[in-house]
C-alpha cells in the first residue's frame, strides 16, 4: 500500500532523514518514536508533501508521490490529512467553520471567499464533531476550547477530507494526561472503525506501545527499529533513544501511564478508606 524507499532529506550537509525504507501492506496504526531531532517531523512532512524529498521514493497504491505537482499534489494532501501538536486551528473562528476548512481543497475560491458551505457539508461536520464527542462546542470559537477539545476539532477537520491516511505530528505533546488519552483513543477508533492508516509521531514509548500495531524507531535520521510493541524491549528502546542518555522508561513515559498509575493509586486509597 505505502512504500517508502531510501527516502532522504538533507538540509545543507545534514541528513534530517537518512535513507529511510519501510513498507505498510495494509492500513495500520503506526507510531514513530525517537529523540527530539531524530527526523520524525521531517519524515511526516515528506509523506504529506509539505516538504520535498532530496532522494528516494514514496509510493501509495503503486503511484509515485514525491513527484506530484500542482493539483495532483493537493489531491494527495487531502488523501493524507495532517494534524499537529499545536492544533493549527483558526482561533477566532467557530468550531464548525474550522472543521469545514477541511473541505477547502475541493471548493472554489469564490465560495471560500464568501464562506459558503453546502448544507450537506455542515451536517457532515456536525456528525463528525458528534462522533468525537464535541458537537456541543460547534458554535463556539476554537480559542474557547480546551487543548484536548481543540485537537479533536483538528481531527474532525482532517476527517472532513475523508483521508485514507492520517498523519499526526506529536498530537498529544501539549495535552494533559486525560486529554492525551481521549485524543489517542479517538485516533485508534478512527483507525479501527474506518480502516484509515494512522501514522503518529509520538514523543514517548508507552503511548506507542499502548496504541500502535507497529512502532518505527528513528535515531539521527535513520530507522533503527521497526517492529511490534512486544519487540520494543528496553534494550531496543535504548538503541533508539541512545545508550549514552541516562535512559529510563520513566523519563520517556507519557502522562497517560502516569494517569493510570495515579488512578490505580486513587482507587487503592479509596478501597482502603472503606
Ligand atoms: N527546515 C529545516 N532546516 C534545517 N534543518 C532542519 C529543518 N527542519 C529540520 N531540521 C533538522 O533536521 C533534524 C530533524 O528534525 P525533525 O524532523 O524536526 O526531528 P524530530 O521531529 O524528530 O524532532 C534536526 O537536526 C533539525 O534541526
Ligand atoms: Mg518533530
Amino acid at each position: 500500500m505505502l512504500h517508502v524507499t531510501s527516502l532522504t532529506k538533507r538540509f545543507g550537509n545534514k541528513s534530517a532523514v537518512d535513507n529511510a525504507t519501510f513498507k505498510v501492506a495494509k492500513p495500520a496504526m503506526i507510531g514513530i518514536i525517537g529523540r527530539s531531532g531524530a527526523g520524525k517531523s521531517t519524515l511526516l512532512r515528506m509523506l504529506n508533501r509539505l516538504s520535498d524529498a532530496t532522494e528516494g521514493s514514496i509510493t501509495f497504491e503503486g503511484a509515485e508521490i514525491t513527484t506530484l505537482k500542482g493539483a495532483a499534489r493537493r489531491e494527495w494532501q487531502s488523501r493524507c490529512a495532517m494534524i499537529f501538536q499545536q492544533f493549527n486551528l483558526v482561533p477566532r473562528m467557530d468550531v464548525v467553520s474550522n472543521v469545514l476548512h477541511g473541505t477547502l481543497n475541493s471548493r472554489s475560491t469564490l465560495s471560500t471567499m464568501f464562506n459558503l458551505y453546502p448544507t450537506s457539508d455542515i451536517h457532515r461536520a456536525i456528525e463528525i464533531l458528534d462522533r468525537l464527542g464535541i458537537a456541543g462546542e460547534a458554535p463556539k470559537r476554537a480559542q474557547a476550547l480546551s487543548g484536548g477539545q481543540q485537537q479533536r476539532v483538528a481531527i474532525a477537520r482532517a476527517l472532513m477530507q475523508d483521508p485514507q491516511i492520517i498523519l499526526a505530528d506529536e498530537p498529544i505533546a501539549s495535552l494533559d494526561p486525560m486529554n492525551a488519552q481521549i485524543v489517542m483513543d479517538a485516533l485508534r477508533r478512527i483507525h479501527e472503525e474506518d480502516g484509515r492508516m494512522v501514522i503518529a509521531n509520538l514523543h514517548t514509548l508507552d503511548t506507542a506501545r499502548r496504541y500502535c500495531d507497529r512502532v518505527i524507531g528513528m535515531r539521527d535520521g535513520r530507522i533503527v527499529f521497526d517492529g511490534t510493541p512486544e519487540q520494543l524491549t528496553t534494550g531496543a528502546a535504548r538503541d533508539i533513544y541512545g545508550a549514552d542518555a541516562s535512559f529510563s522508561e520513566e523519563s520517556t513515559s507519557t502522562s497517560i501511564e502516569t494517569l493510570d498509575r495515579g488512578t490505580k493509586r486513587a482507587l487503592r486509597e479509596a478501597e482502603a478508606a472503606v
